[in-house]
């Protein structure tokens, strides 16, 4: 369907050349002054310099025309020359009506010109327990993800390990001192190992803490982890095998969580898997000369006359011939051009590698890798924070395991849904698990991704407020009256509205176009938030004043249930894409 600032638009665009003016002054917006109007074209304004007329008359022309329009309750112009608009009852109604009768899209298309895109979101270290930090990249990213598809693009979503490093090397260390006797660590080692791993999950993370911790006090330690390190890069069988255990186990453990959070990756892939495109791509970089070496390392120029800062060489190989985090992310670039062919990839990480990313991007389009007509995007967040505002630790002062927050959600959703005491154990506790991603999820994604955030679990989980479990209080809401009511088809049309909130609820429904095109377009969940909040709000204005099962008009009742239906609808589809669900009953 088109939007309806879109259909507006086409309207007052008429309405201009009708009276001899550029199509271009048929500007609308959204009422900057909601007590006045609903919606605004400032055009008047910009045409009275080229036709040097008063605004106010162009204005007011333009207006006399459209007044006869039936889209409008009100069209008018007011001083200096803005032309206020309020578009009628029955024309709201009629669109909110064809909403609902698109009962899987709601109305929104999808675009005309799909593109493929890959988006590497998550990035979670191998062996290292998932902390918050990988917390934002896997919910912004999930919701990237599932805007986009949804919006009709082929979206590839790449999880990107960060499997390839020292911590590998840290890790077979401590391993030697504690097993030595595994058949790993015998040097004519030759490829046959056993399927059961020599340690479990909870051994891993507790090894490499311990590893990381030794290496930083004893330098023979950390001498040794990086020989290991560079054995296993170099092939060494035992190491090879060492290392296949260590990603089984840990990528178990990573699906779990992943799971846990609903966020689901197509591609496992990881730093490991850009290395055997690394010897060639180097090659080239050196053979079409944009490579040089430089205070002995290899790197690629990438400044621009542009900058307002300095943007230092990328650099390729260090000076020992090692290759980088950034050889590992153009190698990656490598592959994904090469297997997906994707339109743009999406990078989803911490914002503090923003310039990290500027080296690479451009690395990746000047030497051809990536090319011309491809885009790609650095989606930055902020750091989440603690109430003392920071970096969110646990209570014990370490850094906050993902699985410990949620527990720590739940654990409160829990006691708060034990309160009111409807619910046995075992639903309590399902509703507690659904409720509590809410809260993270939505105390997340309703800032701007690029801002630092605190944490309050207080307030994440009130059902009060711009939070995650007051809109699954409204959708819940919502199906309770609708299964009290006992319907289930709706085909009547919904009628134009009865009362103030029932009008701002069908107006607040008409944005939902809008609100996702802007999410999508500007890859940006909290767009999304803001609008599903707008829209609870206009609801429970709508329900507070509105008797919905007592109506008596069997004609006005049936339109209740349907405006109730759309707004449970696109409630639902809308943190769908936010990457959580509602429950049955709250
Ligand atoms: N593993 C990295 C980290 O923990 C994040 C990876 C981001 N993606 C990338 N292509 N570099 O910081």
């Amino acid at each position: 369907m088109k939007a309806i600032l879109q259909q507006i638009k086409e309207e007052v665009v008429a309405g201009f050349t009708a009276c001899g003016y550029d199509e271009k002054y048929g500007m609308v917006s959204l009422s900057n002054r909601p007590d006045l109007c609903q919606f605004q074209c400032n055009g008047a304004l910009a045409a009275a310099k080229e036709y040097k007329k008063a605004p106010i008359a162009i204005a007011g022309e333009v207006a006399e025309k459209l007044a006869a329009n039936s889209m409008f309750s009100k069209c008018e112009a007011c001083p200096p020359g803005f032309i206020n608009m309020n578009l009628s009852d029955e024309f709201i109604a009629q669109f909110v009506s064809k909403m609902a009768d698109d009962t899987e899209r709601f109305g929104v298309d999808k675009v005309s010109s799909p593109k493929k895109v890959m988006i590497d979101y998550g990035g979670p270290n191998v062996a290292k327990p998932l902390h918050v930090g990988h917390l934002r990249s896997a919910i912004i990213g999930e919701s990237i993800k599932r805007t986009a598809r949804f919006m009709g693009d082929e979206v590839i979503g790449d999880v990107h390990l960060g499997d390839w490093g020292l911590q590998m090397g840290l890790i077979i260390t401590e391993l030697k001192l504690r097993k030595p006797e595994l058949v790993y660590f015998d040097e004519n080692y030759d490829g046959e190992y056993p399927t059961e791993p020599p340690f479990s999950i909870t051994e891993l993370e507790e090894i490499y803490p311990c590893a990381s911790g030794k290496s930083k006090e004893d330098p023979a330690y950390k001498e040794a982890a990086m020989t290991a390190t560079y054995e296993l890069q170099h092939g060494r069988k035992g190491y090879q095998a060492l290392l296949t255990h260590i990603l089984n186990v840990s990528v178990t453990d990573l699906k779990r969580n992943y799971e846990k959070l609903d966020v689901d990756f197509d591609l496992w892939k990881g730093e490991s898997d850009a290395q055997p495109y690394i010897p060639d791509m180097v090659q080239k970089m050196k053979d079409d000369g944009f490579a040089y070496i430089s205070e002995g390392a290899l790197v690629v120029d990438v400044k621009e006359d542009t900058d307002t800062k300095e943007v230092p060489p990328c650099m390729i190989l260090k000076s020992d011939g090692a290759s980088l985090y950034n050889t590992t992310d153009l190698a990656t670039l490598v592959w994904r051009m090469k297997d997906y062919n994707p339109d743009s990839v999406i990078y989803v990480v911490d914002k503090r590698q923003e310039l990290y990313f500027t080296q690479v991007f451009r690395c990746a389009k000047k030497t051809g890798i990536v090319p011309a007509d491809k885009n790609l995007y650095f989606v930055g967040f902020g750091t989440m924070n603690g109430k003392d505002g920071k970096p969110f630790k646990t209570r014990q002062g370490g850094v906050m395991r993902l699985e410990y927050l949620l527990q720590e959600v739940e654990e409160k959703m829990l006691e708060k849904i034990k309160e009111n005491g409807t619910m046995n154990d075992e639903e309590a506790a399902k509703t507690a698990q659904i409720v509590g991603l809410s809260a993270v999820k939505y105390g997340d994604l309703s800032n701007q991704a690029s801002k630092d955030y605190i944490f309050d679990i207080d307030r994440f989980t009130s059902a009060e407020g711009n939070t995650g479990p007051y809109i699954l209080y409204t959708i819940v809401r919502c199906k309770s009256i609708l299964t009290k009511a006992g319907v289930s088809s709706f085909d009547g049309a919904i009628l134009p509205a009865h009362s103030e909130s029932e009008r701002g609820l069908q107006l607040e429904l008409t944005k939902f176009m809008a609100a996702l095109a802007s999410a999508y377009e500007e890859m940006a969940p909290h767009k999304i938030c803001a609008y599903i909040y707008d829209l609870a709000n206009a609801f429970n204005r709508f329900y507070h004043d509105t008797k919905i099962l007592a109506e008596e008009d069997a004609a006005v009742k049936a339109s209740y249930l349907k405006l109730l239906w759309l707004t449970r609808g696109v409630l639902e589809k809308a943190i769908d894409l936010l990457g959580f669900n509602a429950p049955e009953r709250m």
